[in-house]
């Protein structure tokens, strides 16, 4: 990609375009980036590039001639002719999907406002896009171009690493990131939380889920209601945004089914149910059912097995309080982790039905 950056300024550009991921990519050739003075268009001898605007009021606007000129010869240096963006703080605001829309384009040329303004012909006649950093004026539109060019050469192919390309697709995903953490697991008595040392894949990515759900709900809510999320996590946004009432009721989260034949099963219910659901371990099959699975599990054998309703609770201490004061008979007396990584106790109703509370925090997806 060819980025050419018209600008008052280019002195304001040293260091920003040479260092980190800019710099790299311009090194690997993914990006070329050329900056061009008007004032080096201009034809007087004080090589003018503002006057007064017409009508009177406060400050300069940039001249047309100087800037006209200057995209002409900067259209001729390359192909393609190149979409000519103007920063301003009237144009639409820069987010992810206009990064990735400027990021499609062969070759952008950026104009860079300054002073009171540039005259309205550069909007109106040169202009094929106005892009806005963000609500706030800034004294001119290079610090605003530095922004552009870093978020759009993050999209060029071969310019992220695989890691780096992970955080990207995070916001994608219209979701805020999840905390970071590295070593040491414990400084000045702040600890990393527990999940992300436990080794245990799944448990890190559903904690990390978790936290960046949480956060995009506390911080922007716009983003959560856009965000595509399952009837689970849209609760747990529900929980966390602010203002929310404490939500500690119990939700169904999975009823297991026992069958003898997992793949008649698996044949059977995907048929009733008009989907596919997902081969969670050798014997289990999973149907999302709204918020709730209904889980298919074999029997191995043992034609006595019992279904089991499965409800995640936020605070499972407080779950098995009141198990107790119901009166429940105990399969798993106490909560402990199962091999799916769920923390979860077990216990049998007056009828004898299995049921079992698990740490929503832990729920397997
Ligand atoms: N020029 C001045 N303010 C600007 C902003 N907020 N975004 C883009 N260009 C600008």
């Amino acid at each position: 990609m060819r980025i050419d950056i018209v600008t008052l300024f280019p002195e304001m550009f040293a260091g920003a375009l040479d260092a980190s991921i800019i710099g790299r990519a311009r090194t690997s050739g993914a990006l070329t980036i050329a900056l061009h003075n008007p004032r080096d268009y201009t034809r007087d001898r004080h090589r003018v590039v503002d006057d007064y605007p017409f009508g009177g009021g406060p400050g300069m606007v940039m001249k047309p001639e100087p800037i006209f000129e200057c995209v002409d010869a900067v259209r001729a240096m390359a192909e393609p002719a190149g979409r000519v963006v103007l920063l301003t703080p009237q144009g639409r605001t820069l987010d992810h999907g206009v990064v990735a829309e400027l990021a499609d384009a062969e070759r952008l040329i950026i104009i860079c406002g300054h002073y009171e303004g540039v005259d309205e012909r550069v909007r109106e006649h040169l202009a094929d896009d106005e892009i806005s950093i963000g609500d706030y004026v800034l004294s001119g539109g290079e610090p605003a171009a530095i922004v552009v060019v870093d978020a759009v050469a993050r999209h060029q192919p071969g310019v992220l690493g695989s890691q780096e390309s992970l955080a990207e697709e995070s916001h994608a995903a219209g979701l805020l990131e999840y905390p970071q953490y590295t070593r040491p697991a414990a400084y000045r008595g702040m600890a990393v939380p527990e999940p992300l040392l436990s080794g245990h894949h799944a448990r890190i990515a559903r904690w990390r889920r978790r936290q960046s759900i949480e956060r995009t709900a506390r911080r922007r809510p716009d983003m959560i209601a856009r965000a595509s999320l399952t009837a689970a996590e849209q609760r747990l946004a529900a929980a966390a945004a602010p203002g929310a009432p404490p939500d500690d009721r119990a939700h169904l989260a999975r009823v297991a089914l026992p069958v003898h034949d997992i793949d008649a099963a698996t044949v059977y219910y995907a048929a009733l149910l008009g989907d596919a659901g997902e081969r969670v371990a050798p014997g289990e099959h999973a149907f999302r059912c709204g918020g709730a699975t209904l889980a298919c599990v074999a029997t191995d054998g043992d034609a006595r097995r019992p279904a089991e309703v499965c409800f995640a609770v936020p605070d499972l201490r407080a779950a098995h309080e009141r198990a107790k004061a119901a009166g429940s008979a105990w399969v798993e007396g106490r909560p402990r982790r199962r091999a799916n990584g769920e923390r979860a106790f077990g216990l049998r109703d007056p009828s004898g039905n299995r049921l079992c509370f698990i740490d929503e925090a832990t729920l397997a997806p």
